[in-house]
């Protein structure tokens, strides 16, 4: 199913959702419909709802609501093999954004299969590459203490608003050449795009971010510098300069994916070390296993999803799924799979270490995967040295949005 780049057109297989768009081939005994990520009991506590489903649910099944029918993948084994084999999972279409289908630009790199899709990534190794992150150590650093002494004094604050959403989100807007004190729009545009069941308000929350970013390739088409989306505007594949779609599409993409997976992250695990003290101790006691420590939270709160297409009928445990069909790996699900993880539902800092799939994994494994550790590593690091205890606001009620990225909305903290 090649695509090519520079002419970009909507996929050959339209969305399908409900009861009656099941196509013929799907049998009945595997169809459910477990709401990820908005059915009511899936929001009540979603992880835990994710870990149980191994006990509920075959390896395979066919998801069917109003917002997008699918197989879905449970098993670690299985994701591998979806995230290893774009031959038969394919990219192409596979993200569940709208776009005007008459101007129409792929999201770069997530929908570009291999060997294309490398060219892309190749643009932004230089950025993203372990050594490259490791170099914002000091001033990631730096950031966490300048906000933690706004409101250390206080002895409470709003975790999300106060340091998990401006610590990455501030990182990532240096990287892109991005003007901070726009950090509340993009925010919000982000939030509407990936957290409504609507389709209309994510076409309108599309449409301000494009509008906006269009605007900045223009500027910085014309007065270049050494961030993320001048690189991009700058650069060539091929030897050929890129087309607006292409250059478009990448920078949209990276603003999708790159503004609140982190955030979703740490406030997942800020919720769980408010009401877990005794795992803060013993988080402090041995800074020397950090590394494994980010590992094992980021198995166990795992917050997103990897979307393909078939590209070829494929079977797995029997199951036969047909070119065109919809596959959805559910990552979080998948990291919780007993044949791999025993006691899945344990947080243990001293677990073989396996692969964890909450960057996924094969040729799309996150591009951002490096610094998004190295920021939980910091945040861990310097919370928990200034403020080493603190625990839920009494009556605080936790709620979680509907959507691509999972993460309770707000997380009240006292200490
Ligand atoms: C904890 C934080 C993050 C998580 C959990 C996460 C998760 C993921 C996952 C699961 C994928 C693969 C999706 C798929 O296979 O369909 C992915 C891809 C990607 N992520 Fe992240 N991400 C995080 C942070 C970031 C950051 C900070 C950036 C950018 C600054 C970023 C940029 C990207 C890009 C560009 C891709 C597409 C890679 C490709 O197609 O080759 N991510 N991310």
């Amino acid at each position: 199913m090649a695509i090519d780049p520079t002419h970009p057109v909507p996929p050959q297989f339209p969305r399908i959702a409900g009861r009656d768009q099941i196509p013929a081939h799907v049998p009945e005994a595997l169809i459910r419909s477990c709401n990820i990520p908005f059915g009511p009991e899936f929001l009540a506590a979603p992880h835990a709802f994710m870990a149980d489903m191994h006990a509920h649910y075959p390896p395979v099944f066919y998801e069917v609501n109003d917002f997008g029918n699918s197989w879905q993948l449970i098993k670690h084994a299985d994701a591998m093999f979806m995230l290893r084999h774009p031959e038969y999972f394919s990219n192409e279409g596979a993200t569940p954004f709208p776009r005007d289908p008459d101007d129409y630009f792929y999201f770069i790199p997530i929908e570009i299969d291999p060997p294309d899709h490398r060219k892309y990534r190749a643009i932004l190794d230089p950025v993203f590459s372990p050594q490259a992150v490791l170099a914002l150590q000091d001033k990631i650093r730096a950031l966490a203490n300048e906000l933690i002494d706004e409101f250390i004094d206080r002895g409470e604050c709003e975790y999300t608003t106060a340091f998990g959403r401006p610590l990455p989100v501030s990182v990532f807007l240096d990287l892109m050449g991005l003007p901070q004190e726009k950090r509340d729009t993009f925010v919000d545009w982000a939030m509407q795009l990936l957290h409504s069941q609507d389709r209309a308000a994510m076409a309108s929350a599309m449409s301000a971010i494009s509008s906006y970013l269009k605007e900045v390739i223009a500027e910085k088409t014309v007065t270049p510098d050494d961030r993320v989306i001048s690189r991009i505007v700058h650069a060539t594949v091929d030897d050929r300069p890129m087309t607006p779609p292409e250059i478009f599409g990448f920078v949209i993409f990276l603003f999708i994916g790159g503004l609140d997976t982190v955030f979703a992250t740490l406030n997942n695990i800020w919720l769980w070390l408010a009401n877990n003290p005794a795992r803060c101790r013993e988080l402090i006691a041995e800074p020397e296993n950090i590394d494994n420590q980010v590992e094992e939270l980021l198995r166990v709160w795992t917050v997103t999803f990897s979307g393909r297409m078939l590209a070829q009928d494929c079977e797995l445990h029997g199951v036969k799924m047909k070119k065109g069909d919809r596959v959805t790996s559910l990552l979080p699900v998948c990291n919780y799979d007993p044949d791999v993880f025993p006691n899945p539902k344990d947080t243990d800092f001293h677990r073989r270490r396996k692969p964890v799939l909450a960057f996924a994994g094969g040729a799309h494994s996150c591009m951002g995967a490096h610094l998004a550790r190295l920021e939980i590593k910091i945040a861990l690091q310097e919370w928990l040295r200034r403020i080493p205890e603190f625990s839920l606001k009494p009556g605080a009620a936790i709620e979680y949005r509907p959507g691509g990225v999972v993460g309770p909305e707000a997380v009240p903290l006292v200490w």
